[in-house]
């Protein structure tokens, strides 16, 4: 389902360039559950950006449902990003401006769309938001703002969900709550890669990658 072919990510900046990532391999296959570990500046985000099709890297393939998404055109590439991949982004991105049912209802294109309104409702029932409907993200806590952000990647019925510190910040409870909820998608034949500092996650993992400066070092 997905696969990382010698991927490699350099950052240029004025400052010189930096190696993000350093020819990583990695496979997840279709209803399975990963978990991406290593320490603060080790690449965790670049890789999902990158396996969500956001961040092209400097070197190597991304294959994804067996096509190489940086092969295809931006529009293709964005169009099959709305149609499978629901992303939770490192410190949730909620807008601000925007109530909890907005926020969850962004990834709808404007004109006809399969998913709507019902769908953002049944979702926030789901992950007990309904009473936060019409409050903006700061009228929130963090484990409100994160069932959002969850909500809002789940919302188009995606096939992949990529997490990016989805329990960052949060109590051991609320976190195994956030846990459960990508749990319970995995287990409707989702498959999940959640980048996670938290061991909560362990019990549901299929693979656990270990990164490193860029590079996998121990995957189980
Ligand atoms: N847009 C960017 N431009 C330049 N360098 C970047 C950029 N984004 C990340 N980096 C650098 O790339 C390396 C990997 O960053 P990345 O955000 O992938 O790490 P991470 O594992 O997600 O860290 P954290 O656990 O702190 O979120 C870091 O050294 C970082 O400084
Ligand atoms: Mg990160």
């Amino acid at each position: 389902m997905i696969r990382l072919e010698n991927v490699s990510m350099i950052y240029r900046t004025k400052y010189g360039s930096v190696k993000a990532l350093d020819k990583v391999n990695l496979h997840v296959k279709e209803g399975e559950f990963a978990v991406v570990r290593g320490p603060s500046g080790s690449g965790k985000t670049t890789m999902l950006l990158s396996i969500g099709g956001m961040l092209q890297p400097t070197e190597g393939k991304v294959i994804t449902n067996k096509s190489d998404i940086y092969a295809i055109s931006k529009r293709q590439r964005a169009m099959f990003r709305a149609e499978n991949i629901g992303f939770v982004f490192q410190l949730f991105h909620l807008v601000s401006y925007l109530n909890t049912i907005e926020n969850v209802l962004l990834p709808v294109g404007v004109g006809k769309d399969k998913y709507g309104r019902t769908d953002a409702e049944e979702l926030l029932k789901r992950l007990k938001l309904s009473e936060r409907k019409f409050h903006r993200p700061y009228e929130l806590s963090a484990g409100e703002r994160q069932r959002t952000a969850i909500a809002r990647a789940m919302l188009k019925h995606p096939r992949i969900i990529l997490a990016d510190e989805p329990t960052g910040n949060l109590d051991p409870e609320t976190s195994d709550e956030i846990i459960s909820h990508l749990a319970e998608f995995h287990r409707s034949g989702g498959t999940v890669i959640v980048v996670t500092h938290g061991t909560a996650v362990d019990q549901y993992a299929d693979h656990i990658f270990h990164l490193e400066e860029g590079r996998i070092k121990k995957s189980v």
